[in-house]
């Protein structure tokens, strides 16, 4: 998180009346900076100690780098880091004119509380790095609500280390209600362009565990993200009124939505006004028994548009793609395009639900009716299905354009008598076995599109950088 970036966090919808706890750990890696040539091991660290360099790929490298043992750390799991940290990085941000620097997390265990992360900045994880996050509620400075939720709710790379939120703590007490705050994410960047989050294992976070909110430009590559099934709102990644976003080679278990895009609540979120656009997901891995391998909203007032998702397998999951939202959140979902889903043990493959409730407080209006259209699903198989679909509009105000081809969905022992249940959709299908509900009309030699071009984002060429390895 940036540091003049202390404003609003938004509690999710689970969470009312709330304020948030954070746990910031992001890395900020600005693509307007060109840096000619690098000087590993040069600058601020290393003590006069040798190392050998691990070659890692990022959008830009830095200049400058240092230890985090540099600055008083301890990786014996006890010591409690925190100072050293966010000293090592308030350092470092100094020099973010001169090329930039990368902090780096030799192998260890290191306990922390949440640290804010700078701009023209990397923070490297070591392979066997683990940072252990608190358990204590006072590690974590509780933020105001953000503005498009009304309430309470630069980027790390690594060789596969690990950040451990050591969730279990937080969800007793979130289930005990003995919190009276929103239980903090793992990674939450806000305001923050030009962000790389890649090669890391993030396991346990106390409620969702990457969370951009008002950013542009991400690159989520290559997470493996584990928490328990049935802890409570462990969402994976979730893109919150942010543009251009690529997240690809992500492997998922969670207990919440492996993959949910938002963009605000009701009629914050309509007064802020900031969609979640340009989105591609491709080669997700997703287990989440009680949830969505990709969810839209239900927070989606400022909306979501132009999402494009391919290559995605999921396992012993709730739904496919779930369209989450309600009278009262007005904006829009639209432009989805999704194909080359593998499915397995599903209770739904579509699921689309338009009374969602939950909302903020009691000053929404219901009039505010979301335009849910152009949702195009093709070349899709699963096995092991409960029902093929559920899909539920609004009265009055239909989800149209609604496109389904070449899906063959293979039931459960037990399968649903209605396979399709469609109320206040409208739409086509081609090619959908079992046959799909009437009001998709059956359409001979249809093909959903799928949008030839790339996104901008996807041209982002990652180079080769150098963080040493040994620190002696
Ligand atoms: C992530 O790790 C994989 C496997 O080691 C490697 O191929 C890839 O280049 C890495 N990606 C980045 C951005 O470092
Ligand atoms: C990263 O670590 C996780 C477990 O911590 C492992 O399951 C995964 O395969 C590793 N990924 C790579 C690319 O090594
Ligand atoms: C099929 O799904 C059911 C749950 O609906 C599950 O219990 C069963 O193990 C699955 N069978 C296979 C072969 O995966
Ligand atoms: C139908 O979907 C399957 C599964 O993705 C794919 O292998 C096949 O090529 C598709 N057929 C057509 C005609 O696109
Ligand atoms: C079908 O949809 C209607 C309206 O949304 C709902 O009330 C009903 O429970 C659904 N049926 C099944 C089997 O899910």
């Amino acid at each position: 998180m940036l540091p003049n970036s202390r404003k609003p966090i938004p509690s999710s919808s689970l969470v009312k009346h709330n304020e948030v706890y954070i746990w910031a750990i992001g890395l900020l890696l600005l693509l307007c900076t060109t840096v000619e040539g690098r000087q590993v091991g040069g600058g601020g660290g290393g003590g006069g100690g040798s190392w050998v360099n691990v070659e890692y790929r990022a959008v830009n490298c830095r200049k400058h780098s240092a230890f985090v043992t540099d600055f008083g750390a301890k990786g014996d799991g006890k010591t409690l880091n925190t100072n050293a940290f966010q000293s090592a990085v308030d350092h470092l941000s100094k020099l973010a004119p001169d090329g930039g620097a990368q902090l780096i997390v030799p192998p260890g265990r290191w306990l922390t509380g949440s640290f804010s992360l700078t701009s023209h900045f990397t923070l490297y994880l070591h392979k066997d790095a683990v940072l252990l996050a608190s358990q204590s509620v006072k590690d974590y400075p509780v933020l105001a609500p953000l503005p498009s939720y009304g309430k309470g709710r630069d980027a790390p790379a690594g060789n596969n280390g690990t950040i451990d939120g050591q969730g279990e703590w937080w969800w007793e007490k979130y289930k005990a209600k003995e919190l009276t705050e929103t239980r903090p994410y793992l990674i939450e960047l806000m305001y923050s362009n030009n962000v790389q989050i890649t090669n890391l294992t993030l396991r346990d976070s106390p409620n969702w565990n990457v969370h951009p909110v008002y950013c542009s430009d991400l690159i989520i590559h290559g997470l493996t993200i584990l928490a328990p099934t049935h802890s409570k709102n462990t969402d994976g990644i979730d893109p919150d009124s942010c543009s251009n976003v690529w997240i690809e080679n992500n492997y998922i278990v969670s207990g919440d939505d492996c993959i949910a895009i938002k963009s605000g609540w009701d009629e914050y979120g309509i007064k802020f006004n900031m969609p979640t656009q340009h989105v591609i997901i491709r080669h997700l891995t997703c287990i989440s028994p009680t949830s969505a391998t990709i969810a839209l909203g239900s927070e989606m007032s400022g909306g979501i548009r132009d999402v494009r998702a391919e290559h995605i397998t999921a396992i012993d999951t709730e739904s496919g793609v779930r369209i989450k939202t309600s009278p009262g959140r007005g904006a829009f979902v639209k432009d989805i395009y999704v194909r080359q889903m593998t499915m397995k043990t599903m209770k739904y493959v579509f699921w689309m639900t338009g009374h969602y409730g939950s909302d903020p407080d009691n000053h929404f209006n219901p009039r505010a009716l979301p335009d849910v259209e152009n949702i195009n699903y093709r070349d899709m198989v699963a096995e092991n299905v409960t029902m093929a679909a559920n899909l539920e509009g609004i009265k009055g105000d239909a989800f149209k354009g609604v496109c389904v081809s070449n899906v063959t969905i293979g039931l459960s022992k037990k399968p649903k008598e209605i396979q399709w249940n469609c109320t206040d959709v409208v739409g086509v299908t081609s090619r959908v076995t079992p046959r799909a509900c009437g009001s998709l009309r059956e359409t001979n030699g249809l093909e959903c599109p799928f949008p030839e071009d790339k996104l901008p984002i996807e041209s982002v060429q990652l180079r080769a950088c150098l963080a040493p390895a040994l620190h002696k």
